[in-house]
C-alpha cells in the first residue's frame, strides 16, 4: 500500500498532548491536513493560535477539531475517523481510575476497529519504552542490544503478582502503566495478525521525552527538569534512561505516515542513553546561576547501561537526533529559564 501523500487527512487523537501537539505541528508542516480530537474546544483554539505563531496556515481546511471525550466509544472514533486517510493515536485513559489496564487495552483496540471499518490506510500508535522494559530493572540484558523483539514480560508479571498492599502504593500507577501498555501493544499486533485490517500499522516507542512544549502547561517529564533547575534532587533518584527530544518523537510519528519502511514496525523514539552527571553538567554550563543539585553517585544503573537498537529510527531521521544539549536547553527555555 502506498505511503500517505501530502494533502491526506490525518486524525490525531488527543492532539493537545505533549508529543501529539508536536506531531500535529510537524504533520501540518509536511503538508497533511489535520483533524485533531479534543475533549474541549477551548484548548483546541489555544493550540490553533500556538500553531499560527509558528507561521503555519491553520485555516479550517488545514486544521479542524472534533470532540472525542470517551476513548472507549467505538462510535465516537468512527465519527472522528470518517473521511480520513491516516490516524495517529497517542491518547491514554486516566491512569488513576478503576480497571485501568483493561481500559488501556480497549482504548487501543477500539479505535483500531473503528479505523478498519471506515477504511483508514495508515494507523500509527504511540507505544512506550516501558512496554519493552522497566527502567532501572536489574534484569535488563546488558550483553546485547534491546530490539523490537523485546517485551516487558517482567512488568506484566509484576502487575499480575501485586499484593493488595502494593496496589495501594502511589508507585503502583507506574506498574499499571507498564503492564497496560505492554498488553495493549501486544493485543494490537495480535489484532493486525488475526484481523488483517485494511491499514498499515506502526508503533512509535518514545523513551523519556524532553524538549520545548508547543503550548499549555508542562508535561510530567518536563516538571522533573523543572524541579532540577529549582535545585531539588528527588528526580535524581530515578534511574536515568534514554532521552529523546519531543520534536524527534513527533517527527518519527509523521515519518511513520509516509515512509514505506516504517509500515509494520516498532520504531524507537529513544535518542540518547543518559547519565545524571551529563545532564547536570549541561545545566551548570548554561544556567550557572541556578542552584543545580550535586551529582548523585554513579552506579551500575547511572549512567544508563543498556543499549537499544536505534538503526531504523536513526535512518528515518536522516541520521541525526537532536542533541541532548539542544534538547535540555530548549526545554529549560520553554519552562521560562
Ligand atoms: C511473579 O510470580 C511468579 C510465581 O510466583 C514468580 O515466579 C515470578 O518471579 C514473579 N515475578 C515478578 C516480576 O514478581
Ligand atoms: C539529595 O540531597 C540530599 C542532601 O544533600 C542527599 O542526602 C541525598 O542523597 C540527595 N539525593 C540524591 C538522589 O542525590
Amino acid at each position: 500500500m502506498a505511503p500517505l501523500p501530502p494533502g491526506s487527512l490525518i486524525v490525531i487523537v488527543g492532539i493537545t498532548g505533549y508529543i501529539a501537539s508536536h506531531t500535529g505541528l510537524l504533520a501540518l508542516k509536511a503538508g497533511y491536513r489535520i483533524r485533531g480530537t479534543v475533549r474541549s474546544l477551548t484548548k483546541a483554539e489555544d493550540l490553533r493560535s500556538a500553531y499560527e505563531k509558528e507561521g503555519l496556515d491553520v485555516s479550517r481546511d488545514k486544521l479542524e477539531f472534533v470532540i472525542l471525550d470517551d476513548l472507549l466509544s467505538e462510535a465516537q472514533f468512527e465519527a472522528a475517523f470518517t473521511g480520513a486517510d491516516g490516524v495517529i493515536h497517542p491518547a491514554l485513559p486516566d491512569l488513576y481510575g478503576e480497571d485501568v489496564v483493561n481500559k488501556i487495552i480497549q482504548s487501543t483496540l477500539i479505535p483500531m476497529r473503528a479505523a478498519a471499518k471506515v477504511g483508514i490506510k495508515r494507523f500509527v500508535l504511540t507505544g512506550t519504552l516501558v512496554s519493552v522494559l522497566t527502567p532501572g530493572s536489574p534484569s535488563i540484558p546488558l550483553d546485547r542490544l534491546i530490539t523490537d523483539k523485546d517485551w516487558n514480560e517482567e512488568g506484566v508479571q509484576k502487575y499480575l503478582n501485586a499484593t493488595e498492599e502494593e496496589k495501594k502504593s502511589p508507585a503502583f500507577v507506574g506498574v499499571v502503566y507498564a503492564a497496560g501498555k505492554t498488553l495493549a501493544e501486544q493485543a494490537a499486533w495480535k489484532y493486525i495478525e488475526t484481523e488483517s485490517p485494511p491499514f498499515e500499522f506502526t508503533v512509535v516507542l518514545p523513551a523519556m521525552t524532553w524538549g520545548p512544549k508547543v503550548y499549555g502547561s508542562a508535561a510530567t517529564s518536563l516538571t522533573w527538569l523543572w524541579s532540577i533547575l529549582k535545585g531539588e534532587n528527588s528526580t535524581l533518584s530515578r534511574s536515568p534512561i534514554y532521552i529523546e527530544d519531543v520534536r524527534d518523537a513527533g517527527k518519527l510519528h509523521v515519518l511513520s505516515l509516509h515512509e514505506q519502511e516504517a509500515a509494520g514496525k516498532r520504531i524507537w523514539a529513544a535518542g540518547h542513553p543518559v547519565g545524571w552527571t551529563e545532564i547536570l553538567d549541561i545545566l551548570r554550563k548554561h544556567y550557572p546561576d541556578q542552584p543545580i543539585p550535586k551529582n548523585p553517585p554513579t552506579s551500575p544503573l547511572n549512567p544508563c547501561p543498556w543499549r537499544i537498537d536505534l538503526s531504523l529510527s536513526t535512518k528515518l531521521l536522516g541520521g541525526k537526533w537532536i542533541s541532548l544539549e539542544d534538547c535540555i536547553v530548549d526545554s529549560a527555555k520553554s519552562l521560562g529559564y
